[in-house]
């Protein structure tokens, strides 16, 4: 179990040195998570989540798969495949105002960080699913974050609702410290791998005042965290 998480968690370091290799900016931070993936200590006992309870956005990841796979070879979804069973799938957030939008659409789960599968307290890689027609909140957090798509597309709104960009499988996003970003599905489900460098329990926000306003800065409940 633990080889397949390790084989996931190298191939992920190594395609962010390959982005790095065709100056896929901001090269410091890759190169940085690349080096944080590479330093973790694999002689600890992984931990064996308890079964996934009812997390309804789980029945979009069929789907995801396809999608990748139709997406082309890709050695990050081939290491993948065998960690999909292996992850604490969660839906992460309480049902709130913010997360209504998405949260039955929706789950995450950590491979390696302070909740994962192998525990890490300096680097997460996690994957999520999110479901068609879906959005998920806009939010920020003080990590800089690296999302990778592997299956289906989605656009990122980063800064404001009029700067939106597509992504499809095989590209990555950046998210900036502080830098709010919101995600958006069209007809196929998504699932992408998130890198982040600190605990995701602490620092994500959003404002009180509704999407894209300045309002109060206000976490996300969550769930077991
Ligand atoms: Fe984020």
């Amino acid at each position: 179990m633990k080889t397949a998480v390790r084989a996931f968690v190298e191939e992920v370091a190594e395609m962010y040195l390959s982005k790095l290799e065709r100056h896929y900016a901001p090269s410091e931070e890759l190169e940085e998570f690349a080096g944080l993936l590479s330093s973790i200590d694999w002689s600890e006992d992984p931990v064996i989540a308890p079964p996934s309870g009812d997390v309804p956005g789980l029945r979009h990841i069929p789907t995801a798969l396809s999608a990748a796979y139709e997406a082309g070879d890709c050695p990050v979804l081939d290491a993948l495949r065998l960690c999909i069973g292996l992850t604490p799938w969660e839906t992460f957030y309480s049902k709130s105002e913010w997360s209504n939008p998405f949260i039955d659409n929706f789950a995450s789960g950590e491979l390696v960080g302070p909740k994962g599968f192998m525990r890490n307290e300096d680097v997460s890689l996690g994957l999520f699913v999110l479901g068609p027609e879906t959005t998920y909140s806009e939010h920020a957090h003080d990590s800089t974050e690296v999302y990778y798509v592997l299956g289906g597309e989605a656009s990122w709104r980063l800064d404001s609702p009029d700067r939106e960009q597509r992504y499809r499988p095989g590209e990555l996003v950046f998210t900036s410290p502080h830098q709010r970003h919101e995600i958006r599905t069209g007809g196929l489900p998504m699932l992408a791998a998130y890198t982040w460098k600190a605990d995701p329990s602490a620092p994500s926000y959003y404002r009180s005042e509704g999407p894209w306003r300045k309002g109060r800065r206000t976490q996300p409940l969550l769930v077991n965290r």
